[in-house]
């Protein structure tokens, strides 16, 4: 894979230029994949959530709704992406979550906190070196059982998916800083068990839906 190449300093103003559009983006690529993501989450409500990335609260708002006795916690290192995600998650009218700043890096939460934690569309913009690094911090906050589900750009299996590739050769900021990479591997490396992986194809753009169980 290639390796990111936008890095952590700029990933706030990237993405604070994006908002407006992210939502009509996510629309055209992403939707099945964070579906999809969701259904195999299966949330129970009453449950501890994390969402990490929330980005503007498109599975947000989904983990609400499924979760309004429980409690749902969400972070981003972009204020303007959690701004957007505020306003669809006070429409929602579920009281029991927190939208706040926050670092993948270093989670504010005590370990054993969550039930499920959701990442959608982060890892692909994180240096390779880094991804076990944040897998680790994931693995610390959830509960031993605790279920992992995971989105992310991934390596494409036909040739058009190649488009995305060149695109971000070009200008990696056009895609966010988002590359294809492959989680599954470094899951079982962590530790984490039954893990499974799904491949999905949309607008031609390629995402991965990777599922763990925290041991
Ligand atoms: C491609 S967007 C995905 C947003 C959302 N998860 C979705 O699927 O619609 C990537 C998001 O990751 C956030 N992000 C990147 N690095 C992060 C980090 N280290 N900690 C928390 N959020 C991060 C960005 O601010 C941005 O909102």
């Amino acid at each position: 894979m290639p390796d990111a190449r936008i890095a952590k300093q700029q990933v706030s103003d990237v993405y604070s230029k994006i908002a407006p559009l992210y939502d009509v983006w996510a629309w055209l690529t992403e939707t099945n994949a964070r579906r999809r993501c969701l259904e195999l989450a299966a949330i129970q409500d009453g449950e501890d959530v994390l969402e990490v990335a929330v980005g503007t609260g498109l599975a947000f708002v989904e983990i609400l709704e499924a979760n309004p006795s429980g409690h749902t916690e969400g972070i981003d290192l972009t204020a303007a992406m959690l701004a957007r995600a505020e306003r669809k998650a006070a429409r929602t009218g579920v009281q029991s979550y927190r939208l706040r700043v926050g670092d993948a890096y270093d989670l504010d939460y005590p370990s054993n906190s969550f039930d499920v934690l959701v990442n959608n569309y982060m890892f692909d913009l994180l240096p390779e070196r880094d991804l076990p690094i944040v897998l680790e911090e994931f693995k610390r906050v959830l509960r031993p059982g605790g279920r992992l589900a995971l989105v992310n750009m991934t390596q494409g299996t036909r040739w058009y998916n190649g488009v995305w590739d060149r695109l971000y050769q070009i200008n990696p900021a056009l895609l966010g800083g988002c590359r294809g990479v492959s989680l599954l591997p470094l899951l079982e490396r962590s530790g984490f068990q039954k893990t499974t992986r799904e491949y999905f194809s949309q607008f031609t753009f390629p995402s991965e839906v990777v599922l763990g169980i925290a041991p």
